[in-house]
C-alpha cells in the first residue's frame, strides 16, 4: 500500500505549470510582518476552467530543528467560470496566487502545497532565515 505522501510531486517551476513558487524575503526580522506570494503556473500557465484548475494552495511553517510543520493558511479558489448558462459561461475565476502576511520568531522553511483536480498534489519549499 502507497501512502498518500509518495504521491507528491515536484518538479523545476519554469518547465512545470502546477509547481507552486514562493517568493518572500531570503531573511527576515523576527516577529516582524513579511509578505509571502505563493503562485501556480507563474511561467506556464494552468489552465482554469470548470473542468480543469487549481483548487487550493497551503502554506506551512516548520522552523529548523523542529519535529512538526505548522499550517500557516489554506487558501481556496472557489470560481472556475461557473454559470447558469453552461460551464466556463460564468464572469468571475479566481487566479491560482495568493499573498499571505506572516511572521516568524526563528527561521525555518516555508512549504507550498497546490492541488490540481486532475493532476494531484505539488509541493515546493523555500528557506526563511532571521536577519540582524
Ligand atoms: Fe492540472
Amino acid at each position: 500500500m502507497s501512502k498518500l505522501t509518495e504521491s507528491i510531486q515536484s518538479a523545476d517551476w519554469k518547465a512545470e505549470k502546477h509547481v507552486p513558487v514562493i517568493e518572500c524575503a531570503a531573511a527576515v526580522k523576527a516577529g516582524e510582518g513579511f509578505d509571502v506570494r505563493i503562485t501556480v503556473g507563474r511561467e506556464i500557465a494552468h489552465p482554469n476552467t470548470v473542468e480543469h484548475h487549481i483548487r487550493w494552495i497551503d502554506l506551512y511553517f516548520q522552523a529548523d530543528g523542529a519535529k512538526f510543520p505548522y499550517q500557516v493558511g489554506h487558501f481556496e479558489f472557489s470560481a472556475h467560470g461557473e454559470s447558469a448558462e453552461g460551464p466556463n459561461q460564468g464572469p468571475v475565476h479566481a487566479l491560482s496566487q495568493v499573498t499571505a502576511t506572516v511572521k516568524v520568531t526563528k527561521p525555518g522553511v516555508l512549504t507550498a502545497l497546490a492541488l490540481c483536480n486532475i493532476h494531484g498534489l505539488w509541493q515546493s519549499e523555500k528557506p526563511v532565515g532571521i536577519s540582524g
